[in-house]
């Protein structure tokens, strides 16, 4: 949180978990189920994050 800024910024790590492989596992760019190209991820690996800002009032 920065005063500046005013708001609360949260990030959370997102790990590839064996669900997260069907769509975006390997091999990398064959189609996965919702016909996107798969990304190649490998299980454990980061693929990304979540982040949240909550406005906070004075
Ligand atoms: C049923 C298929 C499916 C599953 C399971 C799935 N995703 Fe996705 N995911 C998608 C689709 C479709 C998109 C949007 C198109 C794209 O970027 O490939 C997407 C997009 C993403 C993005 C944004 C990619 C970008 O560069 O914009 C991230 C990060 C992500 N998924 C992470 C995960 C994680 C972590 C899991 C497991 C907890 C997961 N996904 C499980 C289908 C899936």
């Amino acid at each position: 949180m920065t005063a500046k800024s005013g708001v609360l910024r949260l990030m959370f790590p997102l790990y590839a978990t064996r669900h997260c492989l069907t769509c975006h596992g390997e091999p990398r760019g064959e189609a996965d189920q919702m016909g996107y190209p798969k990304e190649g991820l490998k299980l454990g690996q980061n693929a990304g994050a979540i982040s949240v800002v909550i406005p906070i009032q004075k």
